[in-house]
Formats: C-alpha cells, sequence, structure tokens
C-alpha cells in the first residue's frame, strides 16, 4: 500500500533513506577500507586479470550503467564499454574470456538484456547481474548476482531501484579498484564515511522537497526541458530526463554539457528550461562556461549545485543545493532532487504518474 503517500512514485523516491542504507549494509568496513559482496565468487586474481567490462543494459538501468563506465575506469582502471541490450544483442560484438560482462536489469525480466547476456556467454565470458528481484531469470543466466536490496518497486518509473544499482557499481568499482591496486586505503575510507552519511543526506533532501516542488510548478506548462551535466552529472542528465518524459509527457533531452555547442544549442529559446547538474568535481570551471552560454542565449537555468557554493549565484536563476557529499557520490544526491523534479512536474500537470500511458514496469518481450 501506499503508506500515506499520493503515489507510489513518491512513496519509493521517500524510501531511498533506508534502500541505498540496505544496498552497502554489512558490505563496508571504512575502518578497513574495503568492500566485500556475500557469495561474489570473482577471486582476486580474476579480478586482476579482467581486461574489459561489457555493460548490458536498458532504460534506466543503462543509465546507471554509463554512470559506472566512468567508476570502473577511474576507480578500477578497467576500460568499460556500456550497450543498449537491443542493440547488442543483433552487433557483433568483440568480447573474449577475460572480459567481464555485467548485466543491469532490476527486474532480472527484460527481454533484451537477457537476450544479449546469452549473446555474451556464447562468447565464453563471465557474467554478472547486477538485479533487485531474488530468483529472477537474469539471475539463473550468469555465474554471480550483486542484488540491490530496494525492496519491491511498483511506480513504472524507476527511482529506489536505480539509486541502489548505482550503490552496487560504486561497491563493484571499488572493490574491483581496491583488489586491482588502484586506489588507496585512505581514499577507500574516505568515499566509504561519505557514502555512510548518504542516507541522512537524502532525507534532508526529501525534508527541503517543497523547494523542488515551486520550481517544478514554475515550468510545469513549458514545451521542453533540457539537462546537462558533465562527467559523472552526464548520466545524471540522461536519467533525469528520461525520467521527466516518462511520467509528465514533456519533450526532454539529456546532454553532455560540452556538447551543446554542436547542435542542441539551436533549440535554446527565450525561457527554456535547461536544468544544470553543476556539483563540484574537475568538470565544475567548464560547466560555468556551459551555463554563461546557454543564458546568452536566453534559457532559464536552474542549477543544482553544492551547498556550499557561493560562486552558482551569479551564472543561474534558480539553485537547488545539493547536501555535500564527495564528488564521486554527489550524482546519489543530485537524482533524487531530479526525481522529485519530475514527480512534481507530472503532479502539477495532473499526469498518471504510476502508470504512464504506453509503458510497462517490466518489458518481457522484445
Ligand atoms: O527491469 P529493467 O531494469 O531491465 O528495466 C529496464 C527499463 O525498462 C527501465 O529501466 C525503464 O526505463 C524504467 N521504466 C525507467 O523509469
Amino acid at each position: 500500500e501506499k503508506a500515506g503517500y499520493d503515489h507510489f512514485m513518491l512513496k519509493e523516491i521517500h524510501e531511498q533513506t533506508t534502500s541505498i542504507q540496505n544496498a552497502f549494509a554489512g558490505r563496508i568496513s571504512e575502518i578497513e577500507g574495503s568492500v566485500k559482496f556475500e557469495n561474489l565468487k570473482l577471486t582476486r586474481k580474476d579480478i586482476q586479470n579482467i581486461s574489459r567490462i561489457q555493460i548490458i543494459a536498458c532504460g534506466t538501468s543503462w543509465n546507471a550503467g554509463l554512470m559506472s563506465k566512468y567508476l570502473f575506469e577511474q576507480l578500477a582502471g578497467i576500460h568499460t564499454d556500456v550497450d543498449i541490450a537491443s542493440e547488442f544483442r543483433y552487433g557483433y560484438p568483440v568480447l573474449c574470456g577475460d572480459t567481464l560482462t555485467v548485466a543491469i536489469t532490476q527486474s532480472g525480466e527484460t527481454a533484451d538484456t537477457l537476450a544479449a547476456v546469452r549473446g555474451a556467454k556464447s562468447y565464453g565470458c563471465r557474467t554478472l547481474a547486477i538485479t533487485n528481484v531474488v530468483g529472477s531469470t537474469i539471475t539463473r543466466e550468469v555465474n554471480e548476482t550483486i542484488y540491490t536490496r530496494s525492496g519491491p518497486e511498483i511506480g513504472v518509473a524507476a527511482t529506489k531501484t536505480f539509486t541502489g544499482q548505482l550503490i552496487a557499481l560504486y561497491l563493484l568499482a571499488l572493490h574491483s579498484g581496491r583488489m586491482r591496486g588502484n586506489i588507496g586505503h585512505e581514499d577507500m575510507k574516505n568515499i566509504l564515511i561519505s557514502l555512510k552519511k548518504i542516507p541522512g543526506q537524502v532525507q534532508r533532501i526529501l525534508n527541503n522537497r517543497d523547494k523542488v516542488h515551486r520550481c517544478a510548478s514554475m515550468f510545469s506548462d513549458t514545451d521542453s526541458y533540457f539537462f546537462i551535466g558533465r562527467y559523472l552529472n552526464y548520466p545524471v542528465a540522461l536519467e533525469a530526463a528520461l525520467k521527466l518524459k516518462e511520467i509528465s509527457y514533456i519533450y526532454a533531452e539529456g546532454y553532455a554539457a560540452g556538447e551543446l555547442k554542436h547542435g542542441p544549442l539551436a533549440l535554446i529559446k527565450e525561457g527554456t528550461p535547461v536544468v544544470a547538474i553543476a556539483t563540484g568535481g574537475h568538470t565544475y570551471s567548464k560547466m560555468l562556461n556551459n551555463i554563461k552560454e546557454i543564458k546568452a542565449r536566453g534559457a532559464t537555468v536552474i542549477a543544482i549545485a553544492d551547498e556550499d557554493d557561493q560562486e552558482i549565484q551569479k551564472y543561474a536563476d534558480i539553485i537547488i543545493p545539493v547536501p555535500k557529499t564527495h564528488e564521486l557520490l554527489s550524482p546519489v544526491l543530485s537524482t533524487i532532487i531530479l526525481q522529485l523534479l519530475a514527480y512534481y512536474t507530472a503532479l502539477e500537470r495532473g499526469c498518471s504518474i504510476d502508470k504512464p500511458r504506453n509503458l510497462a514496469k517490466s518489458v518481457t518481450v522484445e
């Protein structure tokens, strides 16, 4: 049941204080600077021998996969490719025995993802699934499974299962980095300490949800929305756009901010809302330049920025602050703000939030 919430989606957004906690509970030790998964068969040697990771997924799970490419490459030094399952299954991928194929699917039943995994197995790859559903079909296809432990998700729009996937992928990338000697003990410890604070910070975001609601109300009549970000905030932008179009039916696009001037900038007109995910990190100053470019074309800029940011007010029209965390983890927090933005926009527009038109929770046919 909805436990007093108007929609399952809102309930599930709120449940992230505990679902995120569950995703890492018992799996991390910040004192030892280590991660361990129950039943993981991959040994240190196996992880050292991985030459490449191949991610396969659809929709929101693909967005989590794109985020993990940055994580596996930065934290573990493993080259990672991310493919859409429906494309991968009809392509001619170059895979070999030391490729680890990671299938990401919350339901564990997505037809294209299952077919793509079967394809990867035919090349002799080792396979690992990240899923939320215990005993789902994917778990019977792969060598091993990491569960996201998000609890049942009823809303068609994936929310808590997406952040659950992100946490599982952070942990896998950190563990791989540790096993390969790519991350030092101190760095690992700092990230894990920050991770433990995330559930409390999610609560703070939820407590301030009225600000997001007000922002959503201001633009609920717009005919298009843009979301831009760089590096880890690029998949955040893609996921925000997917969520908004899925439940509010507003045309929305997510872009890598540096790509705007290669075409999409032509779509920006007076008053177009552009959400710039501009949390701190090595691409921050580049984001400020991008914000200037779009402001010059008349866009209204809504910036998602660190709460201690003193600079951003010179650039953006509206600022939604994010609690300060480790640079690598801020996508989890920004995502929750953007889930709320999609939710309140759809609410203002009177949409069928939990069951959007034309969509099903689990896509078990091709
Ligand atoms: O169950 P899966 O993670 O394999 O599902 C993949 C997509 O169908 C799913 O993420 C879809 O994009 C969501 N409805 C998005 O909110």
